[in-house]
């Protein structure tokens, strides 16, 4: 493949006269060319021990072995890094959203599919994620398991934690979790097994032309 050249290499302003976008021959539509695909985010949001990072893993593993190039961001692992400075307030979790929703983009734009497990509780945030990148790339995907079930699991005892006292401002007991309305796909996840979880995933993509089957 030979790289396009941009013989402009245009600058647009933007809101800070002294920052100019610099456009670089070696582009998104080229990257996903390379990789032969259609990249996106596949965001997934629910409250915690919902299965978000299990469903988004699993689902990963099952891209990579068709041969996708994918990029798993998870709310734990990115907490221990680039969002190593926020807490559970709203607005250090809309900060948290916020730099997520920009680095998906970025990976969208070296042409990944990227899947993000975020609790992201409010609508605000996570509608701001989805206007940084085009119509259709953004796709929500509710792990929607009922809060008991989440408490009864408790993989890292945090609810027992929160219930005591010990952890504030824990989504779902003293912080709010604001449902998608529309979400692309709604996963009933309270006693479904991951493996149709995931199938509902790659039936949805196919339909939506992002993977074929
Ligand atoms: S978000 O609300 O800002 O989107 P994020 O997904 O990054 O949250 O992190 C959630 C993870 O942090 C949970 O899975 C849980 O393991 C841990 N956690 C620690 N404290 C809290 C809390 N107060 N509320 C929710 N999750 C918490």
């Amino acid at each position: 493949m030979t790289a396009p050249v941009d013989s402009q290499n245009t600058v647009q302003p933007q809101d800070n006269e002294n920052i100019v976008w610099h456009r670089h021959h070696v582009d998104k539509s080229f990257r996903a060319k390379q990789k032969q695909q259609q990249p996106c985010v596949i965001w997934f949001t629910g409250v915690s021990g919902a299965g978000k990072s299990t469903i988004a893993g699993t689902l990963e593993s099952r891209l990579a072995e068709m041969g996708y190039h994918t990029y798993l961001l998870d709310g734990d692992n990115v907490r221990h890094g680039l969002c190593q400075d926020l807490s559970f307030s709203k607005e250090d979790r809309q900060e948290n959203i916020r730099r997520v929703g920009e680095v998906a983009k970025l990976m969208t734009d070296a042409g990944l599919i990227v899947l993000s497990a975020f609790i992201s509780p409010h609508q605000q945030e996570r509608q701001l994620v989805r206007e940084l990148l085009p119509d259709g790339e953004f796709l929500e995907v509710f792990v929607d398991t009922p809060l008991d079930e989440c408490e009864k699991r408790d993989p890292k005892g945090l609810y027992k934690k929160a219930r005591a006292g010990e952890l504030k401002q824990f989504t779902g007991i003293d912080s709010e979790y604001q449902a998608p309305n529309i979400p692309e796909i709604h996963l009933h996840a309270g006693n479904a097994s991951v493996t149709d979880l995931v199938e509902q995933c790659l039936q949805s993509l196919n339909e939506r032309q992002i993977i074929c089957l």
